[in-house]
């Protein structure tokens, strides 16, 4: 692997799709390599517009937008960060040969789409999942369930993310207002929904799982907390025993082979004693992992960025941590944040502030990390460093 001088014809150049706070700390490692980075999202000053080379804005989810930029940066490297992109012009242009997608734009494109990526898993894999169905109008909805689906049951659209769209039903009272839910709020307008039976887990974790130019390594298991779909807190290493990592590794490995290529995954697992399922997986890295950067020698954001370059990887944990979400709490743009300096005197606190032009009340616009000897004292600092933090008008 060669890599030139930014801003000069021997550039290696990565387009990154998607600027936010994980496109950011993707951004920065691989500036940290001399990459010439182009970073792209639907809005000005994205987080990872601000670190990196140029900065362009499109719709991404328009393919010839997509396209169009492509010829005219060349880059070798696409990145997607974000599933919200033509991911079927991404499959064209890796087929012209145009740039290279990563980890692949199939991978991509069936990762978008729940259908996709629960079909490959379950009827292709073979991998434990929660039993499902998919519906295209209410009467089918109502009809999976009784026909086996059964309640609980969580209903999402099949295109959404961060929770979006998504309830959780008891009984036959909510079925309706779970269907109108998924409608209004789903990425695209398209009448579908995945309904899955409930799995009563123990908890839950991502597996950080890098495939790289010598194979696949894994990270310690991330457990986390989830509110409304959104994650609020996670923490690193989650314990959990033996039979259960092992059947994890083997999900995890299965799922990533069969999507291939380069780059890092955030395989999401229910457990439950030593019995695991399947939930989803991101082909890129994964919110939950932003632990990583106070615990691993290289955070999945670095790890990302080598593998993706064909560089050695290290997946070691160095020190439990834990994560906590600092939210907008307002809707506003420009706001400020007191309390930065009692954060910061937290011991082993760390923050991110990501930069984003605009609030909202649940927009995630930082994050509070921290180290510890133990889980449940990193727990506790990070989110008392998150406390600490208060948005302000600017
Ligand atoms: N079948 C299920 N059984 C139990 N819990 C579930 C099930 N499906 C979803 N959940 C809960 O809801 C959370 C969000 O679900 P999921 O990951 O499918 O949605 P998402 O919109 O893709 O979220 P994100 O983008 O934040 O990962 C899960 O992490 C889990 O806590
Ligand atoms: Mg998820």
């Amino acid at each position: 692997m060669r890599i030139g001088t930014p801003l000069s014809p021997s550039a290696t150049k990565v387009m990154m799709l998607g600027s936010g706070e994980l496109g950011k700390e993707v951004v920065i490692e691989l500036q940290r390599l001399g990459v010439e980075v182009i970073a792209v999202d639907r809005y000005a000053n994205a987080p990872g517009q601000q670190v990196a080379h140029r900065a362009h804005v499109i719709d991404m989810t328009d393919a010839k937008a997509v396209r169009d930029l492509v010829l005219k940066e060349r880059p070798h490297l696409v990145v997607p960060e974000i599933e919200a992109i033509a991911t079927d012009e991404l499959v064209r242009i890796e087929a012209d040969g145009l740039a290279r997608v990563i980890p692949t734009a199939n991978a991509a494109h069936v990762t978008m789409n729940r259908e996709r990526i629960r079909r490959l898993a379950a009827e292709e894999c073979g991998l434990p999942t929660s039993r499902y169905a998919f519906c295209s109008s209410l009467e089918e909805l109502q009809t999976a369930i009784d026909g086996g689906v059964g309640y609980p049951c969580f209903v999402k659209p099949v295109m959404s993310s961060s929770g979006k769209g998504q309830s959780k039903i008891k009984d036959r009272d909510q079925v309706a207002k779970a269907w109108d839910y998924a409608m209004a709020a789903g990425r695209v307008r398209q009448a579908r929904v995945i309904v899955e039976s409930e799995i009563k887990f123990d908890f839950e974790i991502t597996l950080l799982t890098v495939r790289h130019a010598g194979g696949t390594a894994f990270c310690d298991p991330i457990g986390h907390v989830q509110v409304d779909g959104d994650y609020v807190e996670s923490w690193q290493p989650q314990p959990m025993s033996k039979a259960a990592l092992e059947r994890s590794r083997h999900i995890a490995k299965a799922i990533t082979d069969k999507l291939g290529g380069a780059g890092i995954f955030g395989v999401e697992l229910f457990i439950k004693g030593d019995d695991v399922w399947f939930s989803e997986v991101s082909p890129r890295p994964h919110d939950t992992g932003l632990v990583t950067l106070v615990t691993q020698y290289q955070s999945e954001f670095a790890l990302h960025a080598r593998a993706i370059l064909g560089l050695p990887v290290d997946t070691r944990l160095a020190v439990p941590g834990a994560s906590a979400v600092i939210y907008g709490g307002m809707d506003a743009t420009g706001i400020a944040f007191d309390g930065v300096v009692h954060a910061l005197a937290v011991p082993g606190a760390e923050i991110r502030l990501f930069g984003k032009p605009e609030s909202f009340k649940k927009r995630r616009m930082g994050v509070a990390l921290a180290r510890a000897e133990t889980i449940e004292l990193a727990r506790t600092r990070a989110k008392q460093a998150a406390g600490f933090v208060q948005p302000v008008v600017g």
